[in-house]
């Protein structure tokens, strides 16, 4: 009896080491004993709701999908020390969960830092205040809290049974995120903690290997990978590692007064099918489904709208041709599967700007990859005694390498997609945002002007700074009415300033530098005059090295010039401080708080006045969904439904950007080829998530800044997608 038991013990210790392991080599990452060409692609679970997940999930194991890529969000899990949320949208293990159930792998990109413009990187702003820190190098306590957090997710992970030799999806994992850049201009201290972190993720025996995306040197046993367009030059670093390409960009993500870029899918699928003839064997599209910067979860100057010109777009459509041309590419590639894990490319020219890349296993299988990069001409090539016209361009997949099944620039896809409102001219109520002055109780004086994020530590995007200011009646200016200058210097992102409580004007950054100067001409009066700066934040930095000592808010100098003195320096004066809204701090978006606050109704409604509250009720439209808000009209600030924020609306910023002429899909691609909306509303659509509606009287909350127009986002939109089917 005792015997029998211990061999059962035995032989299902072996079965599980036999048929639940992860590894690679030099052509691929081998599951279970297989190598495999793995197609995935990245949805990053807070950007979209946990209801749209099993949807978007079915979509892309629909598209041919194998994996899916997230990172994971620091930020979002602990919003303050060791107070952890894994609720909602941040419920990690149930969005891994829903893949899992779909019957896909996860490849986790743990990070902790994430890029991805996100608010901060995916680090939590409390982190920038532990003393001593320095983020991203050899430093005790950075490292202490990366070590921290990266054990509580491995630990959840391995709980939940959630790598693949448990028995869960995870197959691969990443530590760090394009770390080679900074670990380069960090010198030896970057090695170093290169050299710590591998260990220490090491150490986590996760049993699934970890990569280091964009890091040539990464030590074995972490794969080096790539990220870019094309990823032409890449190679492992090390003869036993697969040549994998962890974010294929599918188009650029957009910024506040930018153009919206997208990326024609036969370049794409061009870029896709170049990485596999080149003994490519994983390739993730980043993003397949962009989703939605909730919140004030976005980057800096990153727009509300993460959608990517991904193949599922940001209210989870399947976008065509995109979506159905890569799903017809990923055909043809896994029919190729056979022959491009057990053999090495042979290349030879078909002529001038065309090539052949041939698989030929030893056991029969074959599959050919024949390439045009010609940009304007089409190329007639001979393989093996048959003629193909190849497209501009373009790659044809031959599986068995006789028969071509996909060309990469035939896209037999068509469809448009429609806005339709369906709704509209809402009973609006207004509620207005005082301007503070300096003398208000609840501001904080100090001498001098203060980093915005400090004082702030990013509970709210807003800082106002309040001063006073004393004119002599014998000023010169009140009499021949030349109004003084006041020149504002500020570390960003935007302002607005009111004297003696009127708006006088706005200024604003932009990505590329999101420090502005705010000149203009003030009315000033005989006495004491108030100034009431809002300075007002768009999302924190996330890349580039030490992003985080980058500074928000007016720093100054601050000077008044046209005073009989000449001019006057108000930087070093007395400033005081009010964090936040009173709206914010009143809850006027959350439902159950607003009613018992006296909101204007009527013809009492506010119109063009800056910084108000407007309110109003609804029901869901009849037509299904999904929805969008259509802000045209509108200028600054946020959005709320129900109490949910859908983000930062910012219609106001007008779109730059001469790129919105036709686009030739062919010849190299980059983020500033193809783009929409020169001249238009770098966004005007908002993402309703139909989840945070219910059948009537929904809440909607909208602050506005700038008080640009009146009330205009009167209409709820239905998206609805037709297909052509050619
Ligand atoms: C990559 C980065 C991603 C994302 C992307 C641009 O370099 O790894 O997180 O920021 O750029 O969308």
């Amino acid at each position: 009896m005792l015997r029998t038991s211990i061999l059962v013990v035995i032989l299902s210790c072996l079965c599980a080491s036999v048929t639940s392991t992860v590894t690679y080599d030099n052509k691929a990452i081998i599951i279970n004993g297989q190598r495999r060409i793995l197609i995935s692609g990245s949805i990053h679970y807070p950007r979209s709701t946990p209801e749209m997940w099993p949807d978007l999930i079915q979509k892309a194991k629909d598209g041919g999908l194998d994996v899916i890529q997230t990172y994971v969000f620091w930020n979002g899990h602990e919003p303050s020390p060791e107070k952890y949320n894994f609720e909602g949208r941040y419920d990690l293990v149930r969005f891994l969960k829903v893949v899992q159930q779909a019957g896909l792998y996860v490849h986790l990109r743990i990070g902790p830092y994430v890029c991805a413009e996100w608010n901060f990187g995916g680090f939590p702003v409390w982190l920038k205040y532990v003393p001593g820190i320095e983020f991203r190098t050899d430093n005790g306590p950075f490292k202490a809290a990366m070590q921290k957090f990266t054990e509580k997710i491995v630990d959840m992970m391995k709980s939940e049974n959630m790598f693949e030799p448990q028995g869960g999806p995870i197959i691969m994992s990443q530590i760090e995120n394009e770390y080679g850049s900074i670990e380069q201009q960090t010198g030896a201290p970057g090695k170093a903690y290169t050299k710590w972190f591998v260990n220490m993720a090491v150490s986590l025996d996760t049993n699934v290997p970890w990569i280091m995306c964009k890091q040539d040197d990464a030590p074995d046993p972490l794969i080096n990978t790539c990220n870019d367009f094309y990823c032409l030059k890449h190679s492992p670093n090390k003869p036993y590692k697969p040549k994998m390409l962890t974010e294929l960009w599918t188009s650029w993500f957009t910024e506040f007064g930018g153009a919206v870029p997208y990326r024609p899918v036969e370049d794409l699928a061009f870029a896709v099918a170049r990485f596999i003839q080149t003994n490519g064997s994983f390739i993730n599209y980043y993003m397949y489904h962009g989703g939605t910067n909730f919140g004030r979860d976005s980057g800096l100057f990153v727009t509300t709208s993460y959608d990517y010109d991904a193949p599922l777009d940001e209210y989870g459509l399947q976008r065509e041709p995109k979506w159905g041309h890569l799903r017809l590419l990923h055909k043809a590639i896994k029919q190729c599967e056979p022959a491009l894990v057990s053999s090495y490319p042979t290349v030879w020219s078909l002529g001038k700007n065309a090539e052949a890349h041939e698989y030929r296993s030893n056991s029969g299988a074959c599959a050919a990859f024949l390439a045009n990069y010609d940009t304007t001409s089409s190329a007639n090539v001979i393989y093996f005694n048959k003629q193909y016209d190849l497209l501009p361009w373009s790659i044809s997949i031959l599986p068995d390498c006789k028969n071509e099944i996909f060309n990469t620039a035939k896209v037999i896809h068509g469809a448009h997609m429609k806005m339709i409102p369906v709704g509209g001219d809402f009973p609006w109520q207004s509620y207005n945002e005082e301007v503070p002055t300096a003398d208000d109780s609840g501001t904080v004086p100090m001498v001098g002007l203060y980093e915005q994020i400090n004082v702030t530590r990013d509970s709210t995007d807003y800082l106002w700074y309040l001063t006073n200011l004393n004119i002599t009646s014998d000023e010169e200016f009140l009499k021949d009415g030349k109004d003084p200058v006041l020149t504002i210097a500020s570390a960003g992102h935007a302002l607005q300033v009111f004297i003696n409580g009127q708006p006088s004007g706005v200024a604003y950054g932009r990505l590329s530098n999101p420090s502005l100067t705010f000149t203009g001409n003030v009315k000033l009066r005989a006495g004491t005059n108030t100034i009431s700066l809002l300075s007002s934040c768009v999302g924190l930095p996330n890349v580039n090295l030490h992003y985080e000592r980058r500074n928000a808010g007016v720093l100054g100098p601050i000077t008044l010039s046209g005073l009989n003195e000449g001019t006057r320096d108000l930087t070093k004066q007395t400033w005081s401080y009010k964090a936040g809204l009173k709206g914010e701090s009143l809850n006027l978006h959350t439902p159950d708080r607003s009613p018992s606050i006296d909101f204007l109704e009527g013809s009492f409604v506010a119109q063009k006045q800056p910084l108000s509250w407007y309110k109003t009720t609804f029901d869901t439209p009849q037509e299904p969904g999904p929805y969008a808000l259509d802000m045209t009209g509108m200028g600054k600030g946020e959005i709320w439904i129900n109490g949910e924020s859908i983000g930062r609306h910012w219609p106001g910023y007008i779109a730059r950007g001469h790129n919105c002429g036709a686009c030739n899909y062919a010849g190299y691609y980059n983020q500033n080829k193809c783009a929409t909306s020169c001249g238009e509303p770098s966004q005007k659509w908002y993402h309703i998530p139909q989840s945070w509606l219910k059948p009537t009287g929904n809440q909607l909350t909208i602050f506005e800044e700038w008080g640009e127009d009146t009330i205009h986002c009167r209409s709820f939109i239905v998206i609805q997608i037709f297909i052509d089917k050619a």
